[in-house]
């Protein structure tokens, strides 16, 4: 019989090695890498001969996953409309972001419709039972149970018939089965699958609240992306109070979908209309202020781009962004100075998304290029004016997916020109200019007149 190996695994990447290190080799972790015990012992021995799987014909199957609403609209829709039975769902986020609170506020509303279990391995019943206060929530029907013991989280949910649950966090769950501390790969690797069998055998569905490193991945091992059906994210600036939660893997619905909400003092409320409230504080004869339609998911969003260009008196000039990417910043920098003349080498610049957004599509490219040259200019860019389009490096102004729907989300709120890249001719929008440029030396003329 072949003799059982200890392996040594990585506990930030999973990457395995035969002995143990202290540096890991893939993601440059120290002390990262863990001795974990084998888990199977049957290894080397006769393998048993399977039995054949019960085929099941494609154009059988009509089953229809009914969907439970979670009675936040912006949370059904990052779920793709509702919770479905049976279905394994991962929530990251930084800590104090808002997560336990969202979970406590979903599990209070549910708890009317199906019997809710939240298990909490980090907080006191006496913590959960003051926020659910806070939140005006204290009479809800939901369990908690404070433990992080795998063994008995799974004879509490055969026990108790359950609707949904709320595993917060999988970090805290640890099973009698392996050695190993909480947290670490084969500990949330096994805790993880062990709720997931139990939970889809009894139709329950099943949200685990996960912690994330310092460089924003879902702390433990990747496979728990894997085994979850639905991996979403909860973002946000902890100065602002707006949250966005945005997926990134839903088997039942779309991904890059994302919801917004506002961490008032009683809990978290639904966004319904976030261009509106991204743009309440814009001052609007402000110098480097630009706005811009984003789309996020399958919904669009006014964005006010903000620049602040100043003389500097460093021999390298500071680029700083929050929200778009820096090099980003730089290409724009160079693209106006070679095309149109603006030069931006004695200055700094300093760009943002107001309220503490961001943006990765290169559509804001316009947007960010236009708040940079009034900044500069000291000339505010007429309130009315929504601007979108993709820069090249050669000073051309490239299209952009989704443009009707951008320019009547600008309509609707009240803006009254667009400048765009050349546009089809169907896309029309009834009281809005549309003012379609071919290249970036154009933009300056319609820009502030
Ligand atoms: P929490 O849900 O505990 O965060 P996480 O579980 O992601 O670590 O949120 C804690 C933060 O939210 C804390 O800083 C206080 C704030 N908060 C409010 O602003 N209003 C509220 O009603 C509640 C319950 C929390
Ligand atoms: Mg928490």
């Amino acid at each position: 019989m072949a003799k059982l190996k200890t392996r040594y695994v990585c506990q930030e990447c999973a990457t395995e090695y035969p002995r143990w290190q202290g540096r890991c080799e893939n993601c440059d972790a120290w002390n990262s890498v863990v001795e974990e015990l084998p888990a199977t012992t049957h290894m080397g021995s006769k393998v048993s001969g399977g039995k054949p799987a019960e085929l099941i014909a494609l154009q059988g199957t009509t089953v229809d996953n009914p969907r439970l609403n979670t009675h936040s609209a912006e949370f059904d829709r990052v779920l793709g409309g509702g919770l479905v039975a049976g279905s394994a769902i991962l929530i990251g986020g930084d800590p104090g972001i808002g997560k336990s609170t969202l979970l406590l506020q979903t599990a209070a509303h549910l708890s009317q419709k199906t019997p809710v279990l939240y298990f909490s391995g980090e907080e006191s019943a006496s913590q959960i039972q003051l926020r659910a206060k806070r939140l005006g929530l204290e009479n809800a029907d939901v369990h908690i149970a404070t433990t992080g013991h795998l063994e008995t989280i799974l004879a509490t949910m055969a026990k108790n018939k359950t609707g949904f649950m709320v595993i917060d966090s999988i970090q805290t769950v640890f099973s009698d089965k392996t050695e190993s501390a909480p947290g670490t790969v084969s500990q949330v690797r096994l805790a993880a699958n062990e709720i997931i069998g139990a939970a889809k055998k009894a139709g329950v569905c099943v949200v685990f609240v996960g912690h994330v490193t310092k460089d924003g991945q879902i702390a433990g091992p990747r496979v728990l992306e894997h085994m979850v059906d639905t991996v979403m994210y909860f973002e946000g600036d902890r100065g602002q109070p707006f949250r966005i939660l945005r997926t990134f893997k839903n088997r039942f619905g779309a991904t890059n979908e994302i919801g917004v909400f506002d961490m008032c003092d009683r809990g978290l409320q639904d966004i319904s209309n976030p261009s509106a409230l991204f743009l309440e504080e814009r001052t609007t004869d402000a110098a480097g202020s630009a706005v811009l339609t984003a789309i996020e998911g399958t919904r669009p969003m006014l964005m006010e781009v903000q620049a602040l260009v100043s003389a500097t008196n460093q021999a390298q000039p500071r680029r700083t962004t929050l929200g778009v990417d820096g090099g980003r910043l730089s290409m724009l920098a160079a693209v106006l100075d070679k095309h149109a003349g603006f030069t931006f080498s004695s200055h700094d610049i300093f760009l943002n998304i107001a309220g503490g957004l961001r943006v990765t599509e290169p559509a804001a490219d316009l947007a960010m290029a236009s708040a940079m040259v009034s900044s500069l200019l000291n000339r505010p860019i007429p309130s009315d004016r929504v601007i979108m389009g993709e820069l090249g490096l050669t000073g051309e102004v490239r299209s952009v997916g989704q443009m009707d729907v951008r320019l009547k989300e600008a309509q609707k709120l009240g803006f009254k020109v667009a400048i765009t890249p050349t546009l089809p001719t169907k896309v029309k929008v009834d009281g809005l200019e549309i003012i379609q440029i071919k290249r970036l030396d154009h933009l300056v003329e319609h820009l502030f007149n």
